[in-house]
This record gives structure tokens, sequence and C-alpha cells, in this order.
């Protein structure tokens, strides 16, 4: 029987930070699931799919073939077998995904493949629908978030450690807008599962989230 953590939130609040983290301490693999849904993105990108066009999205999912594979202990993820990884992060594809990953179709597809890599594996899963639907029964479920305000300062400090300019009232109403599409979709929408444990990382920092999450790890482990 494997060993399955689902890590869900909101974006910003330090998800896959913490989840990459987690697998590391504690020798499982970390399967990012927005990598998936980025993937699926630039597919319809690149194939000139429009925004409003949900039906291509549909019925054209079917010929992205996404898989996932570790290369030197690195999630790397293809695209029709090209390595697509340093393609997916653009603001461009931040706002497709966040269209196309409603599609019911999109999630079929990307739930089962996900599924299937957990059946296999020791994993720490982040996402939006992990322990609500793509790991009902995971040993340790989370349910991480921290304020807009902090998600959004977040941001704007990497940005600005990156010389790129930007203001930080436009990144923190990006995120409300963002928060809200995730949380009202019709499809999976986000939303903490019953038996998660809620962590506000609001005003904590990565070692104290750490320390939280690997002692409900650990408890769980060990049976209490
Ligand atoms: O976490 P992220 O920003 O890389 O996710 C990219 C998009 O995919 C975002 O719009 C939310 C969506 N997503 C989802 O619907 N379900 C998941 N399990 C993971 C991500």
């Amino acid at each position: 029987m494997s060993f399955c953590v689902a890590i869900d939130g909101p974006a910003g609040a330090g998800k896959s930070t913490i989840a990459r983290k987690l697998a590391e301490k504690m020798g499982m693999i970390y399967v990012d699931t927005g990598a998936m849904y980025r993937a699926m993105a630039l597919f319809m990108l690149e194939e000139g799919i429009g925004q409003e066009d949900t039906e291509a999205m549909s019925s054209r999912c079917k010929e992205a073939d996404i898989t996932i594979r570790y290369e030197n202990g690195e999630q790397t993820v293809y695209l029709n077998n090209r390595n697509v990884n340093s393609l997916i992060r653009t603001e461009e594809v931040s706002n497709m995904a966040s269209i196309s990953s409603p599609q019911p179709n999109v999630r079929k597809k990307l739930v089962s493949l996900q599924k299937e890599l957990a059946r296999n594996a020791d994993v720490v899963m982040d996402g939006r629908d992990i322990g609500t639907c793509v790991l009902p029964d995971a040993d340790v479920k989370i349910y991480l978030t921290a304020s807009s305000a902090v998600r959004a300062k977040r941001r704007y400090d990497e940005f600005v450690e990156k010389g790129i300019a930007c203001d930080f009232d436009k990144i923190e109403q990006d995120i409300i807008e963002r928060d809200n599409r995730d949380m009202t979709r019709e499809e999976s929408p986000l939303r903490q599962a019953e038996d998660a444990v809620l962590v506000d990382s609001s005003d904590m920092s990565v070692e104290e989230v750490m320390e939280t999450i690997m002692k409900i790890c650990r408890e769980k482990k060990r049976g209490i």
C-alpha cells in the first residue's frame, strides 16, 4: 500500500515549495498536478485554440499526450514526447490553464493519470482537488492557505528579486480573481476536504509550515 499526502490550496500559498521539501525529507515522489494542467494549456495555445473555444478544448484535449518523468529527482512534464518544463511558467500559460482546467474532459484525462501515479508510488501531490477528488483516501490531507495580501507580497518579492517591474495592487487583484475562479467553478472547485487539516501560513515561516506538516505525517505513519 502506498502512502499518499494531498496538499491543496489557492495559488501562491506555498504548496509546491512545501510539497517538494516534504517529498525529499520523507523519500516520496512529488507530483505537481498544476504542471500537468499547464502542459495541457500550452497544447491549446500552440494549436491556436482561443480562450472562448471551450468546445475545441474539450474535444481536442485527447490529442495531448501528457506524461511525467523523473529526471535527477525532478518532475519533468512531456507534451507529446517533448520536454515542456521551461515553457509552462509564463503568464500566458497561467491564464490559459485557469480557463482550460475546468473543462470536464481535460480533468477526466489528467485526474486518471494522477490516480495512476499514486497507485504505483508514495506521493506528495499538490493541486486544487487532490484531497476532494483525486486521492479521497489520502493518508494525510492538508489545506494550505495564506491571506491574499501575504500571497501577493510573496509573488511581488519574487518579481523584484528577478528585476521585473510590477505593481503590488495588480498582483493582489489577480490573485483574488484567480481564487474566485478556482473556488466557484462547477467542475471540482477548490475547497477544503472535510478531513483535511487547515494550515494558514500567513504568519509562518517555511520551516514552521514544514515542521507542522511533518509532525502530522509522522503521527499518521505511527498510527497515532
Ligand atoms: O498550481 P498552478 O498555478 O500551477 O496551477 C495551474 C492551473 O491549473 C490553475 O489555474 C489551477 C489549475 N489546477 C487545477 O484545476 N487542479 C489541480 N489539481 C491543479 C491545478
